[in-house]
């Protein structure tokens, strides 16, 4: 179990593997020095030493507590670093942080996923999540996207959930190759198909910000209450403790009322697209 002292202190991890997962996109597999515990949706810190920390969600499942998996995308500055990392380096690990899923409100239901790009973070923990307890639902849809067929990630985990029982993946690039062979365009056009009953369903979205609008607009006209979509926002983070203020969005502090809410619960807060 993660004790409190990891909100504070860092947690030592070593890499154990770096999967590379597209190209500006790396998974590393983490070994705590102790056990680490965190809900779905949560997020943690991750620390190098001598040049900063980033918040990541993990991308693992939470039910492994000897091993952390998070995916990072190459954005700037300590993400570089992080690409950098070999097998037998030392991080930090700071955590968890926030509100994740409310799964419990899932049970019973069909639950359609949206993601888009590095939001497949997230949404891969959640995943296995639910596998884990798949009876409990009706059904599980991912739609995902990407930019291109050689940036979807998770392939070997695609292949396995389509192959799980009540579970269902569609996937589309905005620009296809001649190998590719599913949906071409914006993540939004594989709702259109898509047969659910939303008096039963929820929605969970997460990917870049431009992807959240449109998914949640398109979702929002299907027929999803606003209270059934379920967003995972990302603002720019420091302490992750609700003290520095440098992730408030309105009247919320991303870090600790979310990072996950209902759009019903931040509709009004300015540039949540942001
Ligand atoms: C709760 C939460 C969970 C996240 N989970 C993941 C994840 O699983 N995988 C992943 O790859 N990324 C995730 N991110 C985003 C990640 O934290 C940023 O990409 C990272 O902090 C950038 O650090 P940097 O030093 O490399 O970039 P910098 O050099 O600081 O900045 C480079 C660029 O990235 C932008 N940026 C910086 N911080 C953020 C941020 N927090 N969100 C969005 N853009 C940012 C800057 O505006 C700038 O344009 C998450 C962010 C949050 C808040
Ligand atoms: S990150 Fe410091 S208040 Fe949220």
């Amino acid at each position: 179990m993660a004790d409190k002292a990891s909100l504070y202190r860092p947690l030592k991890a070593r890499v154990d593997k770096v999967i590379t997962e597209s190209p500006t996109i790396k998974t590393l597999v983490l070994i705590p020095e102790s056990e680490f515990s965190f809900k779905t949706g949560e997020f943690i810190e991750l620390t190098l030493n001598g040049y900063g920390e980033a918040p990541f969600t993990p991308s693992s499942s939470p039910l492994e507590t000897r091993r952390l998996e998070v995916t990072v995308m190459k954005t700037g500055y300590v993400t570089n670093k992080i690409h950098e990392l070999k097998p037998g380096e030392v991080v930090g690990i700071r955590g968890p942080f926030g509100r994740g899923y409310p799964i419990e409100k899932f049970y019973g239901k069909e639950i359609v996923i949206v993601g888009g790009g590095c939001g497949f973070a997230p949404i891969r923990s959640l995943l296995y999540n639910l596998i884990a307890i798949k009876e409990k639902f009706e059904k599980v849809i991912l739609c995902y996207g990407s930019k291109t067929p050689e940036e979807c990630i998770y392939k070997p985990f695609v292949d396995e959930l389509r192959r799980t029982e009540r579970f269902e993946v569609y996937r589309s690039v905005d620009r296809a190759d001649e190998g590719w062979t599913e949906k071409e365009g914006v993540v939004t056009i594989l709702l259109e198909d898509l047969k659910m009953n939303i008096k039963n369903s929820v929605a969970v979205v997460c990917g870049p910000p431009v992807m959240m609008k449109f998914g949640t607009l398109k979702l929002l006209e299907m027929g999803y209450p606003e209270s059934d979509i379920y967003l995972s926002m990302e603002k720019n983070m420091s302490c992750g403790l609700g003290k520095c203020g440098h992730c408030m969005m309105g009247k919320y502090y991303v870090c600790k009322d979310g990072p996950v809410f209902t759009y019903e619960e931040i509709k009004n807060e300015p540039d949540i697209w942001l």
